[in-house]
């Protein structure tokens, strides 16, 4: 069943605010490490690089990526650029700059983008398509963050009127994040990118966790990024990555992505240091996603038969979202008590609770997780 996203919304805002949304890492305050030994499955950006990632590091060929060039730099965006079936790649920080940049490259001040609700372009960027594009954002109602062709139609404005925002960008998040990792069918987002360009607006696919849709349906990480102008891929979500992420697109897009890159400080020195660590990470970390999409599953599974759980969200990846009932104890309540057992899961709403699978839990956490959520959410 489609949860209600409103709600949920206004209720993610509430939690931030009265601070029980875990662990420590937003409201402007100092961030409090997680004790020791903490099963941190809060959020696949938690994972702690192994030895042989860092050691990927250090005999990385370097130079200034933003003078003459950064040749690790460059080996990783030609890669990204070959996987995505684009022209060219920069390398970013993270996933929310790739996301930004898509956005004031593709807009004019006073244009407008069409997103879902849930999306992390509209809820987790700090306002920036605001900020730093001038754009404002039209919201379409979807099912676990997936919307079709026919809401797109509807959304987008009419051009050449003299009172109207015009349409620009519409933003599709492959998996979708707030959807319980859910995977868009190829078919819909080839749907939703055929009615955008036959209106002559520019589409982008945040493909944060692109690679566990890759992994989930055999479906290429080309195949899902054609007919989209612009592409997000992220390395420190499942792939395991303290850092980075590409924004891929045309030679033209990413030359004027560059430019806005520089202009925010985005702008990189000897990159390959960091990016060997996500060359290391597609070479070692894209097949075993596998195994956090089996745990996801178990847990989404395992909570179906508990008392106090109502809906479970379908747990197509990595994700998984599920509401308490109202006889059951609050999100907040559970993820405190979870916390002094161990365990970080994040609370994203007074009853909606999000588990993320990857690389730092492995099947004992995933088993011991289950075992303390069952004494949590069940009456006896
Ligand atoms: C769908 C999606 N896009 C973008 C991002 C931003 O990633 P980053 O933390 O690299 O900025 C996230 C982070 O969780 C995400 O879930």
């Amino acid at each position: 069943m489609p949860y209600t996203l409103l709600s949920d919304i206004g209720a993610i805002g509430r939690d931030l605010l009265e601070g029980s949304i875990m662990a420590g890492t937003y409201g402007g305050k100092r961030a409090s490490p997680l004790p020791p030994g903490t099963a941190d499955f809060y959020s696949d950006g938690k994972s702690i690089p192994p030895r042989e990632m860092r050691e990927a590091a250090l005999d990385a060929p370097l130079g200034d990526e933003q003078e003459e060039g950064d040749p690790t730099t460059a080996r990783l965006v030609d890669r990204v650029a070959e996987l995505l079936g684009k022209e060219d790649a920069l390398f970013l920080p993270a996933a929310t700059m790739a996301n930004e940049l898509a956005v004031a490259v593709h807009c004019r001040r006073g244009d407008e983008i069409i997103c879902e609700r849930s999306s992390h372009i509209v809820n987790f960027e700090a306002g920036g398509p605001g900020l730093l594009a001038g754009v404002q954002t039209q919201m379409l109602d979807g099912e676990n963050g997936m919307f079709g062709p026919e809401q797109v139609v509807a959304a987008l404005r009419p051009k050449g009127n003299l009172y109207i925002p015009e349409s620009a960008m519409v933003a599709v998040e492959q998996t979708a994040n707030m959807g319980g990792g859910a995977v868009w069918p190829l078919r819909q987002m080839r749907a939703v990118a055929r009615v955008a360009a036959e209106a002559g607006v520019a589409t982008h696919l945040d493909g944060a966790r692109l690679m566990n849709a890759v992994v989930k349906t055999g479906v290429s990480a080309k195949e899902y990024s054609d007919g989209y102008d612009s592409v997000t891929l992220c390395f420190s979500k499942g792939l395991g990555s303290p850092f980075g992420a590409a924004l891929a697109g045309s030679e033209e897009f990413i030359v004027r992505a560059a430019r806005l890159r520089q202009i925010i400080g985005g702008g990189l020195r000897q990159s390959g240091f960091m990016a060997a660590l996500c060359l290391y990470a597609l070479d070692h970390n894209v097949e075993r996603l596998a195994d956090d999409h089996r745990r996801a599953a178990q847990i989404a599974s395992f909570l179906e038969g508990l008392a106090w759980v109502d809906t479970v969200l379908p747990a197509d990846t990595n994700i998984v979202i599920f509401d308490i009932s109202q006889d059951g104890p609050t999100a907040a309540e559970v993820v405190s008590e979870l916390l002094l057992r161990g365990f970080a899961v994040g609370a994203f709403g007074e009853r909606r609770i999000r588990i993320v699978t990857h690389l730092g839990v492995d099947q004992d956490d995933t088993d011991r997780l289950c075992a303390e959520l069952k004494v949590l959410l069940s009456p006896y």
